[in-house]
């Protein structure tokens, strides 16, 4: 056992959102965030204008992280950052950093997976789900079914594989004609909507993902419907937001049942962008309460990319001396483990 506390500096910056964050024994002391607004120019996130925008805001972040905390730098016990997966130049801006801070303080750095950090958001809260549990992670660019047997044992048991559950929506608004990212736009237009329209649904076996074919449903029904009407989606658009919902929210809950059903745990979470979802979250309650469930679902600031994940992820792999060293390098892929 530790007697005195740990207190760990996290730096995320694995997308469009530079992120820092202090953590004392497992307690988020700050989390602030400079969100790149730039991107919405370009309707996507821009690689290079995100490296160049995590330069910028780096410093100004990390010190209000630290003096929000109340804490100076030498209480520090290490730093942990996001090394994977991401933008590469996105990551290297942090990582460089984080490893430039942790020469200088002399303290260990630790290497802290995205995906892993969006599932143990969930640890933030208490009550904390208890292990084992099952974490659906929905972000712009990953769904998964994570299964979670301790705060440094995870199994990836289902994932998408083509689009994220994110992009779906996204890429379902663009068409639209709603601005980027049409995720909460699809959201606040649903909640005047009926699901009266039907789109494919995906025959993938298992607890994998698909959602392609629904946005080439929603592609074909669109094109036919405007050469009847060319005023269709205007006329209609709450109700497509609706059902554009209905279809993403019904394949995502039904994998989550199947990988509940298959494993017996009941302890369900959701995580990521998307779990801000008004419809998701209501389906997940209805189902939770109907199934028995546990459920649980991250505050909203830590659903979003945020560094108070990349705290707790990198305390619990403090607390099991998972360190990485100077020669680390991050890397954009996916893979599960880095350590
Ligand atoms: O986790 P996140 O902030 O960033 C990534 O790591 O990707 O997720 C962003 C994604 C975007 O695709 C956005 O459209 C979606 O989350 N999103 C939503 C909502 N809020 C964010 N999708 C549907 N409804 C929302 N309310
Ligand atoms: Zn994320």
């Amino acid at each position: 056992m530790h007697s005195r506390p740990v207190t760990i500096l996290a730096i995320e910056s694995s997308c469009d959102e530079t992120s820092a964050s202090v953590c004392r024994n497992g307690t988020i002391l700050s989390n602030t965030i400079a969100t790149q607004e730039i991107h919405r120019l370009y309707g996507g996130v821009v690689p290079e204008l995100a490296s160049r925008a995590h330069m910028q805001h780096i410093v100004p972040v990390v010190s209000a992280a630290i003096e929000k905390a109340g804490i100076e730098l030498n209480e520090l016990d290490a730093i942990a950052c996001t090394t994977a997966p991401g933008l590469i130049g996105a990551l290297l801006v942090g990582t460089g950093f984080a490893k430039s801070l942790s020469l200088s303080l002399n303290i260990p750095i630790i290497a802290v997976h995205h995906m892993k950090a969006h599932v143990l958001a969930n640890l933030i809260q208490k009550p904390a789900p208890s292990f084992p549990f099952l974490c659906l992670t929905v972000s712009g660019g990953h769904t998964q079914i994570v299964k979670c047997i301790g705060p440094n044992e995870m199994e990836v048991i289902g994932e998408t594989i083509d689009d994220a559950a994110g992009e779906a929506f996204d890429k379902s608004a663009k068409l639209l004609g709603l601005p980027y990212p049409g995720g909460p736009l699809i959201d606040k237009l649903a909640a005047d909507g009926k699901p009266v329209f039907s789109f494919a649904e995906p025959q993938i076996p298992g607890l994998d993902f698909s959602f392609s074919g629904v946005k080439t449903s929603i592609l074909y029904f669109l094109r036919d419907k405007v050469k009847q009407n060319p005023d269709f989606i205007q006329q209609n658009l709450p109700d497509l937001a609706s059902s554009i919902q209905e279809r993403i929210i019904q394949i995502l809950l039904k994998k989550l049942k199947r990988a509940s059903a298959e494993t017996g745990i009941r302890e369900i979470c959701i995580a990521g962008g998307v779990s801000a979802n008004s419809g998701l979250r209501k389906a997940f309650a209805e189902l939770g309460e109907k199934l028995n469930w546990n459920i649980f679902i991250p505050e909203f600031q830590y659903c979003t990319d945020n560094a108070a994940m990349i705290a707790i992820t990198g305390y619990y792999q403090y607390m099991d001396g998972l360190f990485s060293n100077l020669s680390l390098t991050p890397s954009a892929r996916a893979e599960w483990n880095i350590n």
